[in-house]
């Protein structure tokens, strides 16, 4: 008898965990009679003409799966440009991938993505309910509405506090600014986390103006009250009167783009240095997509792997699987996906905790 297949791919920016989801379904399918098919490079793979995929099995799947970080089945481009450049028409889309899912001969197909890819899916592969398709969240930034927390985020904040200690002793020592520049997109979730983590003085999120008047006064008290240097940690994507960010689009094409951010970091600094402190920039970029799994995303990407199956199993389609209160639950992804992304809120608990604690984190 042939067995039921399910796929599983993984869209969008690699980050840790992806992994740890990967391993979980293929233990769960096989436990309750499935294949699982890892389908390379993401959503674009399923549309290609011959999709590539690997038959997932116990050699690919084991252990070590939980502390490597990327994805084994590889990132994939941004589809809808590529379809785009082809002159594809989404509808050309939806049929590729229909045709691909029919092809590998898939009773469900699992996608794990951020909210660029979610939206997508939700788009092409939701609407006409011809594919079994159970959607997981992952991305470092951590603005996917719906779920406490996406896979990748637990190690993005540990990967950006690790690299934070390093450089306070390098401040201390030569009584110094350090800007640390984290990822986020257009959420302050990685800094205003890590920022609480490392006991950084100053935390700037794209959700709330700063005054840079104010920064440079809490720097300078750093220095007049004998500490002798100041951590400021900003995400990317900060911008002020005095600092814009280029308004530049990636592939020129309009969905599912996104603005290059650089800057914000080197320009703070340039802004200290003005009053007389010497300020150094560090610029986290990818590292916090990399580094050992923390324990939290393994566990995190085991639970949303184990019920991504359980749920094709049973039946259940165009679903989102949200943590939410140390639990999984699955929810209509198009409802899901019809607020705009998550970000940092003035009663956000972390923000409430940092203003409590004196950090300034800019006009809340
Ligand atoms: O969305 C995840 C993320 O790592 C953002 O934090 C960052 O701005 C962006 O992706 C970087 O994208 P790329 O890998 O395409 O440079």
């Amino acid at each position: 008898m042939t067995k039921r297949k399910i796929g599983i791919l993984t869209s969008g920016g690699d980050c840790s965990g992806l992994n740890s989801v990967i391993r979980a379904a293929y233990i769960r399918a096989t436990q309750i009679g499935y294949e699982l098919l890892g389908i390379r490079r993401g959503l674009r793979g399923l549309a290609s003409n011959s999709p590539e995929y690997t038959l997932l099995n116990a050699n690919y799947c084991n252990e070590s799966l939980l502390s490597a970080s990327g994805s084994i089945l590889y990132a994939d481009a941004n589809l809808v440009s590529y379809a785009a450049q082809a002159g594809l028409s989404a509808d050309d889309i939806k049929r590729s991938l229909y045709a691909g899912y029919k092809k590998l001969g898939l009773n469900g197909l699992i996608c794990v993505g951020g909210d660029g890819s979610l939206k997508m899916i939700a788009e092409l592969l939701c609407t006409n309910n011809e594919i079994n398709l159970i959607a997981i969240p992952k991305t470092i930034d951590n603005d996917v509405n719906g779920t406490d927390v996406a896979v990748g985020f637990q190690t993005a904040v540990d990967v950006a506090v690790g690299a934070i200690e390093n450089v306070i002793t390098s401040a201390k020592s030569h009584e110094r600014a350090i800007v640390v520049e984290v990822m986020g997109r257009d959420a302050g979730f990685i800094a205003m986390c890590a920022g609480l983590a490392s006991g950084a003085h100053i935390i700037l999120v794209p959700e709330f103006r700063y005054d840079l008047d104010k920064v440079k006064q809490r720097v300078a008290r750093c220095f007049d009250n004998g500490r002798g240097y100041c951590i400021l940690v900003v995400a990317e994507s900060v911008e002020s009167e005095d600092f814009k960010h280029k308004r530049e689009m990636v592939d020129g094409v309009v969905k599912y783009t996104h603005l290059v951010y650089d800057g914000i970091g080197n320009h703070l600094a340039a802004c200290i240095k003005e009053i007389g402190i010497d300020a150094r920039t560090v610029t986290l970029g990818h590292i916090q997509r990399g580094g050992r799994t923390s324990v939290s995303d393994r566990i995190l990407g085991t639970m949303f792997g184990v019920e991504a199956v359980t749920q094709i199993d049973v039946g259940n389609r165009s679903r989102l699987l949200c943590y939410v209160n140390g639990k999984v639950k699955a929810v209509g992804i198009a409802d899901s996906l019809k607020c705009p992304t998550k970000s940092l809120s003035k009663d956000n608990a972390y923000v409430q905790l940092a203003r409590q604690l004196g950090v300034y984190i800019g006009e809340v």
